[in-house]
């Protein structure tokens, strides 16, 4: 039996109505939640995911502001509209599109937006938040790996998982949303020696190492949850992920698209964070 798909962009979709919904309560009570964005420079990358999460603040009833900054924008004078945002009543979550020129310090940029505004969740107190078990903003492309998982009745807990990847924005902070759902996690990466014997092991798989066809079937064991955080193009300029998609669709039990599948999820979760934080501002 080949695998069932996973639609992010359902699932998004889905989502994205009851943030709506959400949104449109708060605005009954006089709050509209607001984000604000920077983006510095103009690659075209960010550019490109910047005005997508303007679309979706606007289609989901959230106020959105993007400030467009020279690449010569001196770290002083970032820091400062960040300082201004993190004043801002109007303004209930703050994002600066990574990654920034050289002279910046990205970690100096995080750790100055307000943990209450941080709805990236990447300011050093989510994390630890997070790693504890604490409420706090969750990192998007994580969340919504859960939310995907959950929505599909995966079981979480005692289920092996293992993490390819350990990047701060997704392997590290999944591999604990999942620990958190007591799962037991393996991480592999780059350094790690004979990974089709741990990779065989796992119940779920998540594959966030940015290689096109990196994991074929011969990783998976068969019924494996298969997802792929990947976002490559390949040499026809079409977008594609870690996985070889039609190799290992004959071997797993579940397997997410690109595009299509985690992609949705993470401008999704944005939005709910963003809500979430307007929510708490009235208390
Ligand atoms: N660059 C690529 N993905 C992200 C993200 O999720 N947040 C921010 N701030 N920058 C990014």
């Amino acid at each position: 039996m080949s695998a069932e798909i996973i639609s992010g962009k359902e699932l998004a979709a889905q989502t994205r109505l009851e943030v709506k919904e959400a949104a449109e309560k708060l605005a009954a009570r006089g709050v509209i939640p607001g984000l604000a964005v920077i983006l510095v420079g103009e690659d075209p990358a960010s550019s490109s995911y910047v005005r997508g999460k303007e679309k979706a603040c606007r289609e989901a009833g959230i106020h959105s502001e993007v400030d467009r900054v020279s690449v010569q924008i001196t770290e002083q004078e970032l820091l400062k509209k960040i300082d201004k945002l993190n004043k801002n009543e109007n303004i209930h979550g703050i994002l600066v599109q990574l990654p920034l020129p050289e002279h910046i310090s990205e970690d100096k940029i995080i750790e100055t937006i307000s943990p209450d505004k941080d709805v990236d969740g990447f300011h050093p107190i989510n994390i630890g938040r997070m790693m504890i078990g604490k409420e706090s903003f969750l990192p998007c492309t994580p969340f919504g790996i859960v939310h995907m998982l959950k929505s599909k009745n995966i079981k979480l807990e005692g289920s092996h998982a293992v993490i390819i990847g350990r990047s701060n924005i997704v392997g590290k902070p999944v591999g604990q949303l999942l620990l958190n759902e007591n799962a037991t996690v393996t991480y592999c990466h780059s350094r790690t020696r004979n990974m089709k014997e741990i990779t065989r092991q796992a119940d779920i798989l998540i594959v966030a190492v940015g290689i096109e066809n990196f994991l074929d079937s011969t990783f998976i064991k068969k019924d494996a949850v298969v997802i792929d955080v990947g976002i490559n193009r390949n040499t026809e300029g079409k977008l594609v992920g870690d996985v070889n998609f039609t190799d290992v669709k004959e071997k797993a039990s579940f397997l997410t698209p690109v595009p299509g599948g985690v992609g949705p999820m993470t401008i999704t979760m944005l939005l709910y964070n963003t809500v979430n934080s307007a929510e708490k501002s009235l208390n």
